[in-house]
């Protein structure tokens, strides 16, 4: 290409200014996280093991483990072995509700990792204070402006608010309207991630500019090459666009189930078959609607290793965000993030300022 046909986006002047400006945009976040750029790698259950999060953090970001329903001595062994994969920073993804919560934070602890997220829920009494107490920051999701005050209040370190447009289980609002509501408010008080439906480096550099610290993203990152996602798997979200990704239904209203974004397939019917199985045994009193909600979180731990692990995508939970149309081929991670970085930037070179 010659310079007279170069767009003036381009020009080194107009990359160099939007390069500079990125990491000024990015500071505060990739400073709170240690890593290179403010991205962190959305824990994904049976996909955020040591390979594709020691690849992310290698590649500058912050990849995050997900603990999902593991025992604290598989915890402790997937911290030991991406340990032995990256010397950079990571984070460990933990789901309140496990039953050994605070059997895990101590892994953490032990294992001197630096940063604990909390998800699926608010934090219970006490973890916030084991995890800091432990040398670690807390990383929790704030579903509304009230929690994320609230949280901040109890002392969480830094957010995550997350859009409906994310893969795996969601909140009912888009992340559009979330950093609306939420960003003028807390941005100061703490570093606040924003997460769903990001798929190009143009959109984080708007967040970023709407005074998020960084950004969270899960769905980009299943077909990074490091990625142990089965081919069926990865498959899938290549061939699958926006429209496929989709929220699985409530069937019985007095059995709330927190909805889950997926590729349609299979699964769904499964699911609803699954609901009224539930909903049959809380009608004879025959489980305690916690016990049938746990059984319901269950029932998708188990789907999704059957599409992760297996590679049966008709009939296991193939969790994907909103983003996968923008999924387009299996390359490593550090190239992923190195084209989020080179679109962010551009973007910003174009908006001068
Ligand atoms: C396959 C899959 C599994 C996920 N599992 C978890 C999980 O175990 N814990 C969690 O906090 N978030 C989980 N998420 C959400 C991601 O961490 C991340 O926040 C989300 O993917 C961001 O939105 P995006 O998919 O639009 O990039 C999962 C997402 C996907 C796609």
């Amino acid at each position: 290409m010659t310079d007279t046909l170069a767009p003036a986006s381009t020009s080194p002047t107009a990359a160099d200014h939007g390069a500079a400006r990125l990491s000024r945009l990015m500071a505060r976040g990739a400073d709170f996280l240690g890593s290179r750029v403010a991205v962190m790698g959305g824990a994904m259950s049976w996909v955020s093991e040591r390979n594709l999060v020691a690849a992310i953090s290698n590649a500058g970001g912050f990849g995050v483990i997900a603990c999902g329903a593991m025992t604290p001595d598989l915890l402790d062994r997937e911290i030991a072995g991406t340990r032995a994969l990256t010397d950079r920073p990571f984070g460990v993804n933990l789901i309140t509700m496990h039953p050994q919560l605070f059997d895990l934070i101590a892994v953490c602890v032990r294992h001197g990792v630096g940063h604990v997220v909390l998800a699926g829920g608010l934090p219970p009494k006490g973890s916030l204070e084991a995890i800091k107490a432990g040398g670690a920051k807390v990383v929790c999701f704030a579903p509304t402006l009230a929690l994320a005050k609230k949280l901040i209040r109890t002392g969480v370190d830094a957010l995550v608010i997350e859009g409906m447009e994310a893969g795996g289980h969601i909140g009912p609002v888009s992340t559009s309207v979330l950093a609306q509501e939420m960003l003028p408010e807390i941005a100061d008080a703490v570093p606040v991630f924003v997460a769903g439906g990001i798929g190009r480096g143009e959109a984080i550099a708007g967040y970023l500019e709407m005074g998020a610290a960084g950004v969270q993203l899960g769905t980009r990152f299943v077909c990074a090459t490091e990625s142990i996602a089965h081919a069926n798997f990865k498959k899938a979200f290549i061939r699958a666009s926006a429209r496929d990704a989709v929220a699985s239904v409530q069937i019985d209203p007095r059995l709330p189930v927190i909805p889950v974004r997926a590729l349609k397939n299979s699964a769904s019917d499964l699911f609803s078959a699954k609901q009224r199985e539930v909903a049959g045994r809380l009608d004879e009193n025959a489980v305690a609607m916690a016990e049938a909600q746990l059984e319901i979180e269950h029932y998708w731990a188990g789907a999704l290793r059957r599409a992760v692990i297996d590679g049966d995508v008709e009939h296991g939970s193939v969790m994907a965000g909103q983003s996968v149309g923008m999924v387009r081929q299996e390359e490593p991670a550090a190239a992923i993030l190195g084209e989020l970085m080179d679109e962010a930037a551009a973007a910003l070179g174009r908006r001068g300022g």
